[in-house]
């Protein structure tokens, strides 16, 4: 098994975020977390990349607990885990190039001629070659998140997680980064886990769709499943109806 949460439970002072989450993942198979805002669908992102830790529970990847592995088990498999932050999280002071070769211009020991060949390879995986000196002001909502893609495929990661590629860019930016997630998943057998409420995105992409709701998995099934299920949460949650069992619990 790639990637096992094991029982993870997290708190923020009283406040209960993860409640006993339990999840496999497969590799080489693309998932789709979905559920409400505030859910706790990041803070289990940033359990998965080593960032939190949990209050008990495990997180394993490849066997190793990525809480109490060897530095050198987890430099190894932090180096295999590709991550594009929610807000795109792009240095406005440095060009694209700078940003998508950033990791490995920080630690890699690569020279400067490596990196650049390898922000170029990147960058055509992406559809965007030749925009290295630009600045990411100048770029559109879509085209930052395929530099935040491209910067996280520098390292040549065999996991790529997404934190809700698609939210704040228009349906057709949108569509175009589905169409990257499904062929880099394609071509380069990534495997992908994907936190999104883009309902269109998450059927497009999925293998298997989760739900989070209270702390913990609620549902989970491949894409026809979930179009069929009768679970009410399930049901209220890809219906968009504000009147069900999921609690409002905020505006
Ligand atoms: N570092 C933190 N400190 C305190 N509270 C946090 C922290 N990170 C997340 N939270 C809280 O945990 C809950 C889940 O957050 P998050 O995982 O970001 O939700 P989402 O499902 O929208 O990604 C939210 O109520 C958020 O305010
Ligand atoms: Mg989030």
């Amino acid at each position: 098994m790639l990637i096992e949460i094991d029982n993870l439970h997290k708190s923020f002072l009283d406040q209960k975020v993860l409640a006993g989450v339990n999840l496999f993942f497969e590799e080489g198979k693309t998932y789709v977390i979905i559920g409400r805002s505030g859910c706790g669908k990041s803070v289990l992102l940033r359990h998965i990349i080593g960032l939190l830790k949990p209050d008990l529970g495990t997180v394993r990847i490849r066997g190793v607990d990525i809480f109490s592995g060897s530095k050198e088990q987890l430099d190894n498999i932090r180096a295999s885990i590709g991550m594009v932050f929610q807000q795109s999280a792009l240095f406005d002071s440095l060009t694209v190039g700078e940003n998508v070769g950033f990791l490995l211009y920080e630690k890699s020991g690569l020279s400067r001629r490596d990196i650049i060949l390898r922000v170029q390879e990147a960058l055509t995986m992406v559809g965007l070659n030749g925009i290295e000196n630009k600045y990411p002001e100048e770029l559109s909502g879509g085209m930052k998140k395929r530099v935040a893609i491209a910067r996280a495929l520098c390292g040549r990661p065999s996991i790529l997680i997404y934190d809700e590629p698609t939210t704040g860019i228009d349906p057709i930016g949108a569509d175009m980064i589905n169409s990257l997630m499904k062929s880099l998943h394609d071509r380069l057998k990534i495997t992908s886990l994907v936190v999104t409420h883009d309902l269109v995105s998450a059927f497009k992409i999925a293998d298997r769709i989760i739900m989070l709701f209270n702390g913990r998995v609620i549902y989970q099934g491949a894409p026809q499943e979930v179009v069929n299920t009768d679970n009410p949460y399930v049901r209220q949650f890809i219906e968009g109806k504000k009147e069900g069992p999921i609690n409002q619990l905020e505006v």
